[in-house]
């Protein structure tokens, strides 16, 4: 089989990679090691950046997401038992967020996949990046016990951080930056209405909360935990009683519960892989780079890569110029690590961290205190949260 670009992974930046690519009349075939119902009952990102709701209009993947996303023109940071509430539509000169959840987006770039015709192979065993050094590459994998291979002009890496592209690359042509944190996130989804219509980041001394939702009727939780903490010790009831405790007093009066019918537990990790170009394969998303989930920048960092590659990518194939692909390492590295910066930062001010003295924690609630009082400040923050320009 042949193909212009080959994709491996079928998550959110393989799919919109592939779905502006097949707008453009650029062959694509898409590669993915599990199956779509598996894809579509991961629950990870909630918060749409203006610049990634542009590119999936761009993919005609957009209709639902004007119809049932929720914008957003601000939110709270709780600490200390009261609400700051962040503008960030008065402190960004007009800009908000889009409320609409990451497997919704999954779904609507699938649907306008299938209805384009262009082909995604599923349950694909062994996917591996090859020839990408010199100009003509390709993938191999095991499909049905059968042997396959697909020819192409380029390899995009879109396969997250536990997949088979960064992995190919000789180690001493790429180098690796990681921080890993002492907690994660014990996430819950239920069907009742949020406590909040905006969402809430608590600082709390039992730690970190976070209120977010899907819809009107539909909340998504998120409480700071130990890293070795189970998910099967945690019944329903015990994570409200959590969330409550974490909440100022009006919320937790406010907070309406129901049964769960989600939970899970996800560590938090910086990880930058440098560069994200090794000849004709490029690392795209969470192939290339992780970020700690607070302040929502993962998904959106993912559009961001894409939208460097497709562009290098059209340049490639419509004027026969090298420049964009050669630039797009660079290119993309540079508002990579500026989403590294704030999300690092935002952890950092949010959380409780095992064995913090007393200098730092009246550092941390200096830090609150001043971001909250400085309009300087919170447009720092504010301007980060809609997305730096790309
Ligand atoms: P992925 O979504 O990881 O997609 C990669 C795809 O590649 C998958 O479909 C996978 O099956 C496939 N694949 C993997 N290995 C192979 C292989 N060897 N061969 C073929 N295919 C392969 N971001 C936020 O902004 N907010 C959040 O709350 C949030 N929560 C998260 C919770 C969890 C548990 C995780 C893991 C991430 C979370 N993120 C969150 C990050 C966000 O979901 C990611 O940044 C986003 O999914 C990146 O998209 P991607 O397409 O690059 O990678
Ligand atoms: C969600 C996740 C985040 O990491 C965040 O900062 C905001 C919202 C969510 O899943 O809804």
């Amino acid at each position: 089989m042949r193909t212009q670009v080959a994709i491996i992974g079928s998550g959110p930046s393989g799919l919109l990679l592939g779905q502006l690519l097949t707008e453009a009349g650029i062959d694509n075939i898409i590669l993915d090691r599990v199956d779509k119902d598996y894809i579509l009952g991961r629950v990870r990102a909630g918060v749409l950046e203006e610049g990634t709701v542009g590119l999936l209009d761009q993919a005609k993947a957009g209709a639902r997401l004007h119809a049932g996303g929720l914008p957003h023109d601000g939110f709270s940071l709780a600490f200390d038992g009261r609400d700051h509430r962040i503008d960030l539509y008065e402190l960004t000169g007009g800009r908000r967020v889009t409320v609409y959840g990451q497997t919704e987006v999954t779904r609507d770039l699938m649907e306008r996949r299938e209805a384009s015709g262009a082909l995604s192979i599923y349950d694909a065993a062994n996917v591996t990046p090859q020839g990408f050094d010199g100009r003509s590459p390709f993938a191999t994998y095991v499909k049905d016990g059968a042997a396959r291979r697909i020819d192409c002009d380029f390899i995009a890496g879109c396969d997250g951080f536990h997949g088979a592209s960064r992995k190919v690359v000789p180690e001493r042509a790429i180098k690796c930056f990681e921080k890993v944190y002492p907690f994660g996130w014990l996430g819950l989804l239920a069907d009742v209405a949020p406590v909040s219509h905006e969402l809430i980041y608590a600082n709390h001394p039992r730690g970190f909360a976070l209120c977010s939702m899907r819809s009107a009727t539909r909340s998504r939780y998120y409480l700071q935990c130990p890293l070795d903490e189970r998910v099967e010790d945690w019944s329903d009831d015990r994570f409200w009683d959590e969330l409550r405790r974490r909440l100022p007093a009006h919320h937790a009066e406010a907070l309406k519960t129901a049964p769960s019918f989600e939970k899970s537990i996800a560590p938090l990790r910086s990880f930058v892989a440098e560069p994200m170009r090794f000849g004709r394969l490029f690392l795209v998303g969470d192939a290339a780079h992780i970020v700690p989930p607070t302040g929502a920048k993962g998904l959106n960092l993912a559009a961001s890569d894409v939208h460097y590659l497709f562009s290098g990518l059209i340049e490639y194939y419509r004027e026969g110029s090298d420049h964009g692909i050669d630039a797009y390492s660079q290119v993309a590295l540079s508002r990579v690590w500026k989403s590294v910066r704030f999300s690092w930062w935002m952890t950092t001010m949010m959380h409780r961290f095992p064995n913090t003295g007393d200098f730092d924690q009246r550092i941390q609630e200096a830090e609150l205190d001043y971001l909250t009082h400085s309009r300087a400040a919170s447009t720092v923050l504010a301007e980060n949260y809609v997305g730096l320009p790309f």
